[in-house]
């Protein structure tokens, strides 16, 4: 398997209509997405936000609250098509993470990739994004993002195996994966496991993507590492973490630190 694999396959996910029925109707505000756009509040009024992995839209009507100069990517034309018909006029784009080559240097003050869009694409293609994001980014820009985290206790078990009680929607969860298990056994061969990440088969979509999860702390070091600073972490509370969270989901804010002069 090459690095690129991965996202080609989720790729296809993102594509799948009912998925992007699914993506249409979702009408969430995570806690921690809220706890970061509220703090930025003030400072995004006017701000020229890029939001990637723009799906049905669900961040589009935030956003807009914000900020009028908005332009929303996506790399599914399904997702992109949806997206223009629910915001008529709103400038939607469809465009690659890895290659935001239709945008300048320093193009926008504000980049968001939302509920985890990061995490479909493989390591060396995370990275790219991370650096593609900082070239667009003004010089005080900043980056929010979410990302599955490698230390929630139900990593990697199967919801039979969970630790919670079991409700008829559990049971119906359980059922559902136990049909989906042959498909899993066959991407779970695809699983790479590193000391600072793991790419994993996790039940989201029937078993059909391949995730990234990774430890608050080897994502602030990751953040650090291509070039960004005064990184922020809260939880699925809104609650800010400092170091280590068992919540499956984190967010991330990050600023762009200047390039170091050699
Ligand atoms: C989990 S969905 C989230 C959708 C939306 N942001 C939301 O919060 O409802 C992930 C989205 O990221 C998009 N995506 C994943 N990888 C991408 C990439 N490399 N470039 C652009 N979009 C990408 C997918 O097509 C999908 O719309």
């Amino acid at each position: 398997m090459t690095a690129g694999d991965d996202a080609v396959r989720n790729r296809a996910v993102w594509e799948r209509p009912e998925v992007v029925d699914f993506y249409h109707a979702l009408d969430l505000r995570p806690r921690g997405e809220e706890a970061i756009l509220e703090k930025l509040a003030s400072w995004l009024a006017g701000k020229r936000i890029l939001d990637i992995g723009v799906g049905g839209g669900r961040t589009t009507r935030r956003l807009l609250e914000l900020s009028r100069d908005y332009t929303g990517v996506d790399y599914s034309l399904l997702f992109v098509e949806r997206a223009r018909q629910a915001f008529p006029g709103v400038r939607i784009l469809h465009c690659d993470a890895r290659d935001l080559g239709p945008f300048a240097d320093a193009s926008f003050d504000f980049v968001m990739f939302s509920l985890n869009g990061i995490d479909y694409v493989g390591h060396a293609d995370r990275l790219r994004i991370l650096q593609e994001v900082r070239r667009v980014l003004s010089a005080d820009g900043c980056f929010s993002f979410s990302s599955h985290n490698r230390d929630h206790p139900e990593f990697g078990k199967k919801p039979w195996a969970e630790d919670r009680p079991f409700t008829w929607n559990h049971i119906k969860t359980c059922l559902r994966a136990a049909l989906f298990l042959p498909r899993h056994w066959r991407m779970q061969r695809h699983e790479v496991h590193e000391q600072d990440y793991s790419i994993v088969n996790d039940i989201a979509h029937d078993f059909t993507l391949m995730t990234y999860y990774i430890p608050v702390a080897k994502q602030i070091a990751q953040l650090a590492d291509q070039g960004f600073g005064e990184i922020e972490a809260y939880d699925l509370d809104g609650l800010p973490v400092i170091s280590e969270s068992e919540h499956p989901w984190i967010f991330y804010l990050a600023r762009k630190l200047p390039a170091k002069s050699s």
